[in-house]
């Protein structure tokens, strides 16, 4: 498996669209975003920040928040959807992502402000990630869940992940999704182009 080039991620970021048609930016996070992205996990409501770190934090722990910013090290990657409220670039969404090239799974966790769920953002924001996951070479996007998690649950089902018990942890459930998408079929352009542009510069990922 191959990886994107660091210094190229900046020039990803892509349009989705929330049910009702309304576009949101989802980029890289980066360093001009620290505050912004504070901001948004202190808002969050208590179950949903619960839901999102399988525990009680208020806000991202420091370590945390520098792993949240270091896009790319490790081939972990933070992606926010952004949209402008009253001239501000306002968070509305964020995933956090991991590539696992042992065995080509993606792993991910994301979340919604508790104001914009229900509109069919996370449904998009996954769709994105299926295409970020094609892209890397994954075969498989993974994500664990607490059991009590209804939300998530319902939209893993729909989006067409099935289920397995946590390896590790009673209290969580993990959703496994197979990624069966051919480079030139990747519906994302950008990802779709970046996938094609790996493939031609390295023969042996077309076999
Ligand atoms: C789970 C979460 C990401 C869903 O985001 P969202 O943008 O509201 O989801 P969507 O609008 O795309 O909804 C898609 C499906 O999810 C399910 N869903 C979403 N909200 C739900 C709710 N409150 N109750 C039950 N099911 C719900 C439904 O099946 C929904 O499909 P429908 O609209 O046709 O009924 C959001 O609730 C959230 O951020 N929760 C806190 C963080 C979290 O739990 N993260 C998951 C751990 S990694």
């Amino acid at each position: 498996m191959t990886t994107l080039r660091l210094e190229d991620l900046k020039q990803y970021s892509d349009v989705v669209r929330t049910r009702q048609g309304e576009a949101l930016n989802v980029r890289f996070v980066e360093p001009r975003d620290t505050d912004e992205l504070q901001h948004y996990f202190r808002s969050l409501s208590t179950r949903s920040r619960y839901n999102r770190f399988f525990g009680a934090i208020s806000e991202l722990p420091y370590g945390l928040l520098r792993d949240f910013l270091q896009v790319g090290e490790r081939e972990r990657f933070t992606v926010i959807a952004t949209k402008m409220v009253d001239g501000f670039e306002t968070i509305v969404a964020e995933a956090r992502y991991a590539l696992h090239a042992e065995t080509s799974t993606l792993e991910f966790g994301l979340s919604v402000n508790d104001r914009w769920q229900g509109h069919g953002i996370a449904t998009a924001l996954m769709k994105n990630l299926e295409c970020r996951a094609a892209a890397l070479g994954a075969e498989h996007m993974v994500g664990d869940t607490l059991r009590s998690n209804e939300p998530m649950i319902s939209l893993a089902r729909k989006s067409g992940f099935a289920f397995v018990n946590h390896p590790d942890d009673w209290k969580l459930v993990r959703f496994d999704k197979e990624i069966h998408v051919a480079p030139k079929d990747i519906p994302c352009a950008s990802w779709r182009l970046a996938a094609l542009s790996r493939q031609a510069d390295s023969p042996s990922a077309s076999v």
